[in-house]
């Protein structure tokens, strides 16, 4: 397992420094400022080149890079992005060291960006095109929306386990269930409480955003705190699949952002115990739905009451 490295975060452009500082605040991250009118693959060729010969740059902190740069974040969570112009300023930096991602801030809100090309890029956008379209009920029938409400479609609240880049969650909340979104990883939250403030501005999304309460915390020590008074009506856990060749509710462009993300953290997607996580949701809530491959055997050998099946994976549901 690689070893654990602060994240670096990049503030697109001196305006957004101490956006950028707040951020990393919460996930003891470096800050180095990325100079505004530049592309940004020509930003690191220079920041990079900027390095030789510093013998310890990257535990200095801020960069004092002051060009400028263009471009910006045009994927969402689901999708890459890509940055032109030219480098026209001076992109000397500190931070970027053996960094592999990194956390941007700027004008479209926080994304995750490989810093290797080409640049692949992600950030919460529900109002993105193709998951607008799922969130506005026009993709036709939404399988995990079945499997959380049941046939007498009883439940209001879902209790989002494993959270992440919020797709299931604003799926979840479009159909009007309320949802505590929980997720462990200070970046994902920090990403998700991003894309939760931008949609909770735009009309489409508002009301959306308002059915979601974000937590950032181990869900397992969550379901074993509530007490009857808070009991969801049901759990929902989508833990990383462990072959990364599973579908998952991210694109795959974007699920390698995250597994690398957990990987360059020094955790792994096998760490999550999965079987404390389904042994807290059946004790805390009376319906429990897992989101497995299609073809993979129950999480942590627990056979379903039943299993609402869609093509790419399927919903296992646990009833009390
Ligand atoms: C496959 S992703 C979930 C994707 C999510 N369903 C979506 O639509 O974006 C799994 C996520 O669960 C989180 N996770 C795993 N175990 C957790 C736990 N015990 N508590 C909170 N989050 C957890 C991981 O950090 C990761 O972000």
């Amino acid at each position: 397992m690689r070893e654990t490295k602060r994240i670096l975060v990049l503030a697109e452009g001196a305006q957004y420094r101490d956006a950028a500082r707040a951020v990393s605040a919460r996930f003891a991250g470096q800050v180095a400022v990325l100079p505004e009118g530049v592309a940004f693959e020509q930003a690191l060729v220079q920041w990079r080149a900027s390095r030789v010969g510093e013998p310890d740059s990257h535990a200095r902190g801020d960069s004092r890079g002051d060009s400028r740069s263009r471009g910006g974040c045009r994927g969402d969570s689901r999708g890459d992005c890509s940055s032109r112009g030219d480098c026209r300023g001076d992109c000397r930096g500190d931070a970027v060291g053996e960094h592999t991602l990194a956390v941007r801030v700027g004008a479209d809100g926080m994304s995750l960006i490989d810093l290797e090309p080409p640049h692949r890029c992600l950030r919460v956008d529900f109002a993105q095109p193709r998951l607008l379209r799922r969130l506005r009920g026009c993709a036709g029938r939404e399988p995990l929306v079945h499997a959380l409400r049941g046939k007498a479609a009883r439940a209001t609240t879902v209790l989002d386990a494993t959270a992440g880049l919020g797709v299931d969650t604003a799926i979840a909340a479009s159909r009007g269930l309320r949802v505590i979104a929980v997720e462990r990883h200070a970046v994902l939250a920090a990403l998700l409480r991003d894309g939760l403030s931008r949609a909770s501005l735009d009309e489409r999304t508002r009301s959306i955003a308002e059915r979601i309460t974000l937590m950032e915390a181990d869900a397992t020590a969550v379901l074993r705190d509530l007490g009857a008074a808070n009991e969801p009506c049901v759990a929902y856990l989508d833990p990383m699949f462990a072959d990364a060749a599973h579908k998952s509710a991210l694109p795959s462009g974007a699920m390698q952002l995250v597994r690398a993300l957990l990987h360059q953290e020094g955790a792994s997607p096998q760490a999550e115990n999965v079987a404390d996580l389904l042994e807290a949701a059946r004790a805390a809530a009376p319906r429990v739905v897992v989101k497995r491959p299609r073809t993979a055997p129950p999480l942590a050998g627990s056979a379903p009451h039943h299993s609402v099946r869609e093509r790419t994976c399927r919903f296992d549901v646990y009833v009390r």
